[in-house]
């Protein structure tokens, strides 16, 4: 029988679609000598039969997500930092020009959003629950609090600074499992025509896309046009637009206002008509998509094998926390990947969730290259390559897994 759930936006009937087996948690990196701390969890994804949000099963509790093994930097790659410094030169020029603005970001990360906005010289505030990031944005000379964004925070910040102009997110709302007491807090802190703007992971990317590895337990919600008119309705908001963003292989960008205070644009309405023409909730669509997902598994356990078995050196480039969904899912460990490289200095001499596979630096992988690269930052595709033009001079090869395993 197909397991169900309540939604955690509308308590609707949700219909487990894609099983990814049992996961640690995906941004969890823990040193060789502390792995018995390891937690795990059943991944699944499911879609709600009502309001059509695609959304976990299960989830991992928050306060076990960001503790001190969290050791996802958002400023990981250059095109983060120049994706992040335009949304903050944007912000500033339409939505931060008035007396005294103020904005706050949830899930602030290292700020890299948020330094723009502090080099300018505008109120702002951070909210970040993992203390290594937050940390990290305080030395940069962003403003933060160390907490979990929810109603009874955003009572607070609305009493000690006034109403927000703009409350954002990125990566961060699917994160919030509690849809009411995030609204309530935003309905709270926003101002009467202020702007909720959050750019997420995309559920068209996710499905149709095939980037099964988006989903790991910080992102309880895939949203889509539709379960975002549907959220913003219920709590008195509207969609007012939508745009594409190039990060993490596609997302959205939903801006949210008070029903009724902003014209919504042609695109929302554009990216509406798409989405029902292709119908992501359709049950043919979602079988499809997760016996595609089993094929990527099949193609790319089978190759890694093959190389094992003609001896030829294979290694993995990148160690995001999507890369934790394809270790676990597919079963890749040091057996068929002797290690990994990654530029964050956080993650470099701890291990892959789950996997357990080793984490080098970029500099240890230029020292000895191996033949056949599996590239786990595939977002990062040209810059990654672009920057080892001489991994593939000598005539190397790199893998990748989304749509589909292929050599390149
Ligand atoms: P992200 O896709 O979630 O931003 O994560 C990308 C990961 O890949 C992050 O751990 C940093 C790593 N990375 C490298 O190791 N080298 C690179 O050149 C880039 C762009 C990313
Ligand atoms: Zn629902």
């Amino acid at each position: 029988m197909t397991p169900l759930r309540t939604c955690r936006m509308c308590q609707g009937s949700v219909r487990q679609v894609l099983d990814l087996g049992r996961q640690p948690s995906a941004n969890a990196f823990l040193p060789p000598a502390a792995v018995a701390d390891e937690v795990y969890f059943h991944l699944a994804a499911g879609v709600c039969e009502s309001c059509t949000l695609l959304q976990l099963m299960d989830e991992t509790p928050q306060g076990l997500r960001y503790r001190d093994s969290y050791r996802y930097e958002a400023s990981g790659s250059k095109g983060a930092q120049e994706h992040f410094e335009r949304v903050a030169d944007r912000l500033l020029a339409t939505e931060l020009t008035g007396a005294d603005p103020f904005i706050v970001e949830i899930g602030c990360n290292d700020g890299v959003m948020l330094d723009s906005i502090a080099r300018a010289g505008v109120r702002h505030l951070g909210i970040e629950p993992a203390k290594g990031v937050a940390d990290l944005a305080e030395a940069r000379g962003v403003t933060i609090i160390n907490e979990f964004f929810g109603h009874s925070s955003a009572v607070d910040i609305r009493q000690l600074h006034g109403a927000a102009d703009v409350i954002y997110g990125a990566n961060t709302i699917c994160s919030i499992a509690d849809i009411t007491g995030l609204m309530r807090g935003v309905d709270t802190l926003l101002s009467a025509d202020g702007i909720f703007v959050f750019e997420e992971p995309y559920a068209d990317t996710v499905v149709r896309g095939r980037a099964f590895d988006q989903i790991y337990d910080e992102h309880v919600f895939y949203f889509s046009v539709r379960s975002v008119e549907a959220m913003a309705e219920r709590f008195g908001f509207e969609l007012v637009d939508v745009e594409h963003v190039a990060q993490h292989g596609g997302e959205l960008r939903y801006t949210l206002a008070r029903a009724g205070v902003r014209t919504p644009s042609a695109a929302v309405l554009k990216q509406w008509h798409a989405e029902m023409e292709v119908d992501l909730t359709d049950p043919a669509t979602l079988q499809q998509w997760s016996a595609a997902v089993h094929d990527t598994r099949d193609n790319l356990v089978a190759l890694l094998r093959s190389l094992r078995a003609d001896g030829r050196r294979v290694a993995g480039y990148g160690a995001p926390a999507k890369a934790t969904t394809v270790t676990n899912f597919c079963g890749i460990g040091p057996d068929l990947l002797p290690f990994v490289c990654d530029s964050t200095p956080g993650k470099q001499g701890r291990l892959m969730p789950g996997s357990h596979i080793p984490i080098v630096s970029p500099g240890a992988f230029r020292d000895d290259y191996p033949e056949f690269v599996v590239l786990f930052a595939w977002n990062h595709a040209d810059e990654i390559i672009a920057k080892e033009q001489a991994f593939r001079e000598l005539g190397n090869k790199w893998i990748v897994y989304v749509p589909e395993v292929r050599i390149i």
